[in-house]
């Protein structure tokens, strides 16, 4: 699973590329041991948001027209496997689980003032901000409404802390202060409340209704998954295209957010290289060629190989936690997901 670490410097971008050319399980292998259970998702999906308002169905259209990854339904649906007792609930749990993520991400890109997500459009580009704001609450509440329709109050506790956690994180990031004091224990705080708990919360409900004598394992396996999945996105978000990530590039930096790439370098710049980020985070605006000279900066200082290293550990421990569980094809599955999460592209 393990990629040796790249060299910091002018190869490190190269390195990483070749760590990513080696064999990565696809998501559809990820995904196949559940591809029944996954489509029923998509169908819970559209029953728990159906509703006759023209502009609520205009919204949902819009939405449930951008095709993600179902990647947390997955991992709700492979805990709920893991000791091959699968439950029926478990579908509806993921359908709950991915509504809310929906909600944050529509949330999100009103905030980040983005105007991509899944290769379409953002809703704030379609619609508006304010319409976005809304919106996202309507999910959210429609996602409720159905955990009090099922009245499992495991699973209500579950999704509300997490919900909970992804707020706070969310806000933190928009309050955090000088960015440049931003340290990594932030950045590991950050990325564990506002990513690492709704995959936590994904493991921890799959576990909840088909394998509870699994849960703490597979809530630390989530958990730790999570926050790899955050660091490889904020990597991606420095080093991909937006025809693979469906994202803007660069976005972070746009917007001035201190993500681990360069908080790992700037401990090892020299002034004038230190000097040059300042200006960047004081400046008002910056164009793409600002954006690329930050990101070299990083790369150069070894930002991107530590990044990535990060990303491994957390994946190791991650892994650690599977340790434990019986060998079914679920936990085969789950094995791969780790690889696939560091290697992703999109
Ligand atoms: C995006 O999550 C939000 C992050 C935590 C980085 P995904 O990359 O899983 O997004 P979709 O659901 O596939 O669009
Ligand atoms: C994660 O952060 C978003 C949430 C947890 C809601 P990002 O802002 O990096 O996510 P993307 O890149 O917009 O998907
Ligand atoms: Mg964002
Ligand atoms: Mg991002």
């Amino acid at each position: 699973m393990r990629a040796p670490l790249p060299a910091a410097g002018d190869g490190a971008r190269a390195q990483l590329r070749r760590a990513t050319s080696r064999h990565v399980p696809s998501l559809s292998a990820i995904q196949a041991p559940v591809l029944g259970d996954l489509e029923r998702v998509r169908q819970e999906l559209w029953r728990i948001v159906d509703d006759d308002s023209p502009l609520i169905g205009g919204v949902n259209r819009h939405l449930m027209g951008m095709k993600g990854k179902l990647f947390r339904p997955t991992l709700v649906l492979l805990s709920n496997a893991v000791a091959g007792r699968p439950a029926p609930l478990a579908t509806t749990l993921a359908a709950v689980l991915e509504l809310m993520h929906v909600a944050t991400l529509v949330h999100d890109d009103a905030v980040d003032h983005s105007v991509l997500r899944r290769g379409m459009p953002t809703l704030n580009a379609v619609f508006s901000s304010q319409i976005s704001v809304i919106a996202g609450d309507f999910l959210y509440l429609r996602a409720l409404r159905e955990l009090a329709r099922l009245g499992d109050l495991d699973a209500l506790r579950v999704l509300t802390d997490a919900s909970v956690q992804m707020t706070r994180g969310e806000l933190l990031q928009l309050t955090s202060g000088d960015p440049l004091e931003f340290t990594e224990r932030d950045y590991e705080a950050l990325i564990e409340a506002k990513t690492g708990s709704l995959f936590w919360a994904a493991c921890t409900l799959g576990a909840l209704c088909g394998a509870p004598e699994h849960r703490p394992a597979l809530s630390r396996y989530g958990l730790r998954l999570g926050m790899a999945f955050q660091v490889v996105d904020d990597l991606l978000d420095y080093t991909a295209d937006q025809e693979e990530t469906g994202k803007p590039s660069g976005l972070d930096l746009r917007e001035r957010k201190m993500t681990l790439p360069l908080i790992a370098a700037l401990r090892t710049m020299d002034s004038a290289a230190r000097g040059r980020v300042e200006s960047f985070f004081a400046a008002e605006t910056s164009t793409d060629g600002d954006i690329q000279e930050i990101i070299a900066l990083a790369e150069a200082h070894g930002g991107l190989a530590y990044a990535r290293h990060r990303s491994e550990t957390l994946a190791q421990e991650a892994e650690e936690a599977l340790a434990e569980l019986p060998p079914t094809p679920a936990r085969g599955a789950l094995y791969d997901a780790l690889t696939y999460v560091l290697e992703r592209r999109s």
